[in-house]
């Protein structure tokens, strides 16, 4: 395979800086440039390396010589990485037991566990729920005649979902948002100090709040996931709090961040393209199919990194040492023209926009993707029957993270 550019070609080339107000306005001008310039490149400063196409992203994802965590086969000091920083203590022992922490086999024996709540018949059964309580929380918003969608919708509807499947009670739920907000923030580039002391006192409140919740479930079991790991059994021991703790906050996290953003992002789409919307309204496209448009699109994380664990490992004919990082840019990969035509048109009938790589792939892919897209599809149904007229009040603001993507706010109004 060829065209793979040296790292000094490519910096000298293009400049690539997610904190540029230009590129968050719109980064897709940038990542189309990248992509078609190099599918894999270094940047010195940010020491990784970004993949840019659909097929390298989708073989990266899936490729055991790659890791989300080298901890277990490699030292920090070894690969030249500082140590966990002992301030946010209290992040990473949340993170110490996260299915996006672990690998195999820790990683299986987890995942496993968690799986078992996401058969296809406990996701199906969260359908008609997901859909009532997404028309419940339109209704009203239609007959007021302005909302912002996120904060009036999107993030209570979210929690209130994957909530609804873990066991977790919603007087808390401006806690929970405002918890996983500010954890969040550890997965952008350059986290500044303030943000980090933000996110650390975050994950120490979570995590006391989620003991509390499993002292109680210990106590008085019920029919819910929280009492599930609680009483699981794997090779004959059980699971430690701590294990159970990472693993309630990483569903509850991941559970609603991304499903916000999807939607979000998606919707403000709709309202730059109303042609596509009348699609929908009339009924012409499965809400669905326009689910996937929307992630393919405008995807709500934009990033995943790996480590290299292994010696001989290649991108093309990029040989990638052991202990390097790689960084797969996914708005990149969805808008590649080798697999999607005219990728930059928000096209909500195209067929094969399910293969976007919205939800990775391989051993970490989205575990909650199924619940994902039922929760995209009944807000997009029940927004097309309350709010058929949508459009936007003002231009809407970034969050200017670029990891996880997604808008400050999204008002609409009903014409
Ligand atoms: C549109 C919404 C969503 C998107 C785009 C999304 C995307 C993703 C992606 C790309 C990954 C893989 C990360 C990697 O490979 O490094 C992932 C993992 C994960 N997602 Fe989602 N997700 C969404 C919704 C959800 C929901 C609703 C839940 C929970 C119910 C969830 C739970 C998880 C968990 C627990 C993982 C970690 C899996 C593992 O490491 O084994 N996600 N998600």
């Amino acid at each position: 395979m060829g065209g793979y550019l040296a790292p000094v070609e490519l910096s000298e080339i293009l400049e690539f800086d997610p904190a540029d107000p230009a590129f968050v306005a719109d980064p897709y001008p940038v990542l189309n440039r990248l992509r078609e310039s190099a599918p894999v490149f270094y940047d010195a400063r940010r020491k990784r390396w970004f993949v840019t196409r659909h097929e390298d992203v989708r073989s990266c994802l899936r490729e055991r010589r790659l890791g989300r965590n080298f901890r277990h086969v490699m030292s920090p000091e070894e690969i030249g990485v500082p140590p966990l920083d002992p301030r946010w203590q209290a992040f990473w022992e949340t993170e110490r037991w996260s299915l996006l922490w672990l690998e195999p086999p820790d990683h299986t024996r987890l995942r496993r566990l968690v799986a078992a709540a996401f058969t296809p018949r406990s996701v199906e059964a969260l359908r008609e729920p997901a859909r009532a309580l997404a028309r419940e929380l339109l209704e009203p918003l239609a007959e007021a005649g302005e909302m912002e969608l996120l904060y009036d919708y999107a993030q209570p509807y979210s929690i209130a979902v994957i909530c609804r499947m873990l066991g977790v009670p919603l007087d808390r739920h401006r806690d929970l948002l405002d918890w996983s907000h500010r954890m969040v923030k550890m997965y952008e580039f350059d986290v500044p100090r303030e943000a980090a002391t933000a996110a650390n006192r975050a994950a120490a409140e979570f995590q006391d709040y989620v003991v509390g919740l499993i002292r109680e479930r210990r106590a008085k079991p019920r029919d819910d996931m929280v009492t599930a790991l609680v009483q699981a059994r794997v090779d004959g021991g059980q699971l430690s709090d701590d294990e159970i703790v990472s693993t309630v906050i990483v569903l509850l996290n991941a559970g609603h961040e991304a499903s916000v953003n999807a939607l979000g992002n998606g919707t403000l789409a709709f309202a730059r393209h109303p042609e596509q919307w009348r699609r929908v309204v009339a009924g012409g496209v499965p809400a669905q199919l326009a689910g996937e448009e929307m992630i393919r699109y405008d995807p709500p994380l934009q990033l995943f990194e790996r480590w290299v664990l292994a010696d001989d490992f290649a991108i093309g004919d990029v040989p990638i040492p052991r202990g390097a990082k790689i960084a797969m840019l996914f708005g990149a990969a969805n808008r590649d023209p080798r697999v999607f035509e005219r990728p930059d048109e928000f096209d909500v009938g195209r067929e094969n926009a399910a293969q976007h790589i919205g939800f990775g792939g391989g051993l970490h892919v989205c575990i909650g993707a199924p619940l994902a897209r039922i929760e995209l599809e009944a807000s997009v149904d029940a927004l097309r029957r309350l709010w058929p007229d949508l459009q936007l009040v003002e231009e809407p603001r970034r969050t200017g993270a670029f990891v996880i993507w997604g808008l400050e706010g999204l008002r609409l109004a009903r014409s």
